[in-house]
């Protein structure tokens, strides 16, 4: 391994492998902690090590580390009853069986539960990917659910302020309630509502435990939308390459005009307000500093 402190090229092992399209960054860790990567014939099980990617010899897995792969952007209509991840040692079905024919060794970017549906991402980009799940991009993720009951205003009204579940404190940025066409011949139940509702963070089962957090279990979960890019008519089971320009609809905020200017009107408020007597004392301290 270089150990030259000033070599200019030394990179995280776990960017590399995230460069190279092998996993996302977390992924690219738990490689290493496995005991998957070699370095100049030693196994390397410390995460942050550095190393130089035109003089170091690197295997995963006993294969050596490609050349930087061309970047995929895949968006793909996960299907229920079918496990968001490239293996199962159970052997029951995953998105991997839909994706046989792409021509690189793809991750997904977050999950979607077994029985929920709908729009999931898929790429060899590390970068990308850590961009998406990243707490502090607030990548908006919007979700059409089916309930087992009605909740009242009140209640809904509790998951924009804020709920505690297994995982921490969440909140919906945006829900609505939604009419569904009543579909001829077919039988539309008045005991079960359909919301939309936004999300930005990305807890285990998130949007489940949220409504289940006010009583009500969701029976349907289909993801519609991540930040602006949209499932639209894409069909089960059927994916879409995309190009850099639709990947980055991600970074795209899906939440109503309203929502973004009652944000705004916070903003300029709190900009415009005379600075308190303690504000400008502070403002002088630091002007000084
Ligand atoms: N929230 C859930 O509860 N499940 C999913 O699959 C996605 C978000």
């Amino acid at each position: 391994m270089t150990t030259q402190e000033q070599d200019k090229n030394l990179i995280r092992l776990n960017k590399l492998l995230a460069e190279r399209g092998l996993a996302s960054r977390r992924g690219a860790d738990k490689l290493i902690t496995e005991g998957l990567v070699v370095v100049n014939g030693k196994k390397v099980y410390e995460l942050g090590i550095k190393v130089n990617p035109f003089k170091d010899k690197i295997t995963v897995d006993g294969k050596p580390l490609k050349s930087k792969a061309e970047n995929i952007y895949i968006m793909f209509n996960k299907p229920k009853n079918v496990i968001t991840s490239m293996s199962d040692p159970l052997e029951r079905p995953t998105i991997a069986d839909f994706l046989e024919d792409v021509p690189a060794r793809v991750f997904p970017i977050g999950r979607l539960d077994w029985d929920s549906e709908g729009l999931m991402l898929l790429t060899n980009d590390g970068d990308y990917a850590q961009k998406v799940m990243h707490p502090k991009t607030e990548v908006t993720k919007t979700y059409h659910v089916k309930l087992e009951g009605q909740p009242q205003p009140y209640q809904i009204k509790k998951l924009l302020t804020g709920v505690s579940i297994p995982g921490g404190r969440v909140r919906a940025k945006h829900i609505e309630k939604l009419k569904v066409a009543k579909v001829k011949g077919k039988k539309t139940s008045e005991k079960n509502d359909w919301y939309k509702i936004v999300i930005t963070e990305g807890k285990n089962h998130q949007v489940k435990e949220m409504f289940k957090k006010i009583g009500f279990d969701v029976i349907k979960l289909h993801r519609v939308a991540i930040g602006k890019l949209r499932i639209g008519t894409l069909g089960r089971g059927q994916k879409v390459y995309l190009n850099e320009a639709a990947a980055n609809r991600v970074f795209l905020s899906d939440l109503p005009e309203e929502v973004h200017a009652r944000r705004d009107v916070r903003h300029k408020s709190t900009k415009a307000a005379e600075p308190s007597a303690n504000r400008k004392k502070f403002d002088k301290k630091l002007n000084q500093g």
